[in-house]
């Protein structure tokens, strides 16, 4: 495929424009403490595959002193991927770009970005499955050659310059790998899909955040937000503060088992770890559309939330604990679903379960 042609005109960023496209990280994306992230790859719990894959590709690319090659992140929110772009980063030491898919409106955006980029350093893109694909168009000769295609000047006169790029290693997240544009997926040589983590692994990121906030917490303590957390260490390590204000007011300020489970039973956390919007999806498939078939416009309407939220946030958990199926016609409250909630099955609707 042609690069496409940037126009020169549109192509230097004024400073506020600039500001707004590439911005530091606390401002982007993950929220939470930025004190709480891993720095290296060697403190980065769970997520075992990957972690063993990319020090081998991160190894090699330093041992061949290259950049690190094109790498595409997916997965549900708060798994990681921001802060595995910046473990690249520190391990290839190099400089960290970080922007978002919906925020680079223009060619010229992004040209200007790719242009100041360090040789060999990472520019991370959140959301990149949200980039206009005018904009994405940009990308593909720089991944692919390092080259970008400017006009200069206007009309008849106008001629096209190529000009070459620092090498650096693109770093896409996305909660929705299935919405990138094949050329775009095919340009990244290396690609992951993040998985949610286990109890003990989140139990350890809990131990860990509460050694690095001088937090004292009960190792069952530290398991049973492991359980509740959504599979989710961003969730967890939210759980695990909010767990902190209850025991400074209650207990001392030390976490244990008892204290967890009464401040998940205050903010509405149950033994599963599905939080208000969880159930109030689960049951409104089960009370209002007879456990389903849904269609997600519907569903969102009913309940009052994005589809793109449903999609992206709520219904990979829903999925993985099995209380929430997908069919061509909709989605359906599985007989877990109704267990979970203690409401028996009518007879109707055992077609759908399978
Ligand atoms: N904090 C958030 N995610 C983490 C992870 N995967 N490993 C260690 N600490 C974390």
């Amino acid at each position: 495929m042609q690069n496409p042609v940037v126009d020169a005109e549109s192509f230097a960023l004024p400073e506020d424009t600039e500001d707004r496209v590439i911005a530091p990280e606390a401002q982007l994306g993950e929220q939470y403490d930025l004190s709480l992230r891993p720095e290296r790859l060697q403190d980065y719990i769970g997520q075992t595959e990957i972690k063993e894959n990319l020090e081998v590709f991160i190894g090699a690319a330093k041992k061949r002193g290259h950049a690190l090659d094109h790498v595409l992140l997916s997965g549900p929110p708060g798994l990681g991927k921001t802060t595995l772009a910046n473990i690249f980063a520190r391990e290839m030491e190099v400089q960290l770009r970080s922007t978002s898919g919906p925020v680079i409106e223009r060619q010229g955006d992004l040209a200007a970005i790719l242009t100041n980029l360090e040789p060999g350093s990472i520019l991370f893109i959140d959301e990149i499955h949200r980039m206009n694909r005018v904009v994405e168009e940009v990308l593909y000769g720089a991944m692919e050659d390092f080259t970008l295609d400017i006009i200069i000047g206007e009309g008849p006169g106008a001629r096209t310059v190529k000009i070459d790029l620092p090498h650096f290693t693109l770093v896409g997240a996305t909660t929705r790998a299935g919405l990138l544009s094949s050329p775009l997926r095919d340009r990244f040589g290396i690609q992951f899909r993040l998985n949610f983590y286990e109890p003990e692994e989140l139990k350890t990121i809990v131990l860990r955040a509460a050694a690095l906030l001088g937090i004292e917490i009960m190792e069952e303590a530290s398991l049973e937000l492991g359980r509740r957390a959504r599979g989710t260490p961003r969730i967890a390590n939210r759980l695990l503060k909010r767990c902190r204000d209850f025991a400074d007011m209650e207990t001392a300020g030390i976490i244990t088992l008892t204290l967890v489970e009464n401040s998940l039973a205050k903010m509405r956390i149950d033994l599963e770890g599905l939080d208000q919007m969880d159930r109030h999806i689960l049951e409104t498939i089960i009370e209002k559309f007879n456990g389903g078939p849904v269609g997600l416009n519907t569903l969102s309407a009913a309940v009052s939330e994005e589809k793109d939220t449903i999609e992206d946030v709520y219904e990979p958990f829903l999925l993985l604990k099995g209380f929430l199926q997908r069919t061509p016609r909709g989605r359906i409250a599985t007989k877990l679903a109704y267990e979970h909630f203690g409401i028996s099955t009518p007879p109707e609707s055992q077609a759908n379960f399978f």
